[in-house]
């Protein structure tokens, strides 16, 4: 196997502005918002550490300090964290993008602000896109709304196109992004080739896009189990309920 599985570093963006959660966000960075007894990016790491990744880049703004002064250096978690500064708000692939100096290899992404149970579904992601020997794997999964996710076309496994935040109509399946990939480094490239899309960001489904357009081998897995984007104070509630539903052992 010529990709080494323990190498790989991950990647989690959290440095958006969490509009949705206001004014809650004016004072705590949407991230650190708890499900359960810990933040919502604590589960991110947690499921990073169970997938052997131990070397995690945490994409902040300028103003995001209460992320490290939670996280801290991740010791606590087993893993070792750097903090990099997305300057300008400009989209999710920009935010990936200001990882690109500290990233050697192969990286997982997950979003900083997404809850996904069981955490094993992380492991199975990169397995999958090591075995199949891809330069990108999407994490997709059915979704109820088209409009609020990157909307793939599949064609074998592979994708065919995909479509950020569709219409209804547009839409070229019910199958979404849900907020974690695998990734080879070519993908910093693609994204500076990517130009601004929905909202006038960086998206990372154009980008995606962009590296299908090159005919890169971009595959998609879906991903079984719960997933939460919490980005709503109703998604919040929503992934607490889970939560005490499923896990309140303590
Ligand atoms: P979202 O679009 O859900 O987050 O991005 P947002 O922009 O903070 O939300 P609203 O619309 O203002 O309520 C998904 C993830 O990508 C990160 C966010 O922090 C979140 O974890 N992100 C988004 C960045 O790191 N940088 C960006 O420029 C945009």
């Amino acid at each position: 196997m010529g990709r080494d599985l323990l190498k790989m570093q991950g990647l989690i963006p959290a440095a958006g502005g969490g509009t949705r959660l206001g004014p809650f966000t004016n004072a705590i960075p949407k991230e650190l918002l708890p499900v359960g007894n810990k933040a919502v990016i604590e589960h991110v790491v947690e499921a990073m550490r169970l997938a052997d990744i131990t070397e995690i880049v945490i994409v902040v703004s300028p103003h995001k300090h209460g992320l490290s002064d939670y996280l801290g250096s991740g010791r606590r978690f087993g893993v070792n964290l750097t903090y990099v500064v997305q300057d300008e708000r400009k989209g999710l692939a920009d935010a990936v993008l200001s990882g690109e100096h500290v990233i050697n290899g192969s990286f997982v992404v997950v979003l900083g602000d997404n809850f996904f149970r069981p955490k094993e579904f992380l492991k199975d992601l990169i397995l999958y896109h090591v075995n199949e020997r891809a330069d990108a794997t999407i994490g997709v999964a059915e979704v109820e709304d088209v409009t609020r996710h990157g909307i793939i076309m599949p064609e074998d496994n592979g994708i065919a196109d995909i479509i950020e935040k569709p219409s209804v109509e547009e839409a070229p399946s019910t199958l979404g992004a849900i907020g974690a990939y695998v990734f080879e480094k070519f993908i910093f490239d693609a994204i500076r080739e990517t130009k601004p899309g929905h909202k006038g960001e960086y998206q990372l489904t154009d980008s995606v896009k962009v590296a299908i357009d090159q005919e890169r081998r971009v595959l998609y897995k879906k991903i079984d189990g719960i997933h939460i984007d919490v980005g709503t104070p109703a998604d919040l509630m929503r992934a607490n309920k889970w939560y005490i539903n499923n896990e309140n052992s303590r």
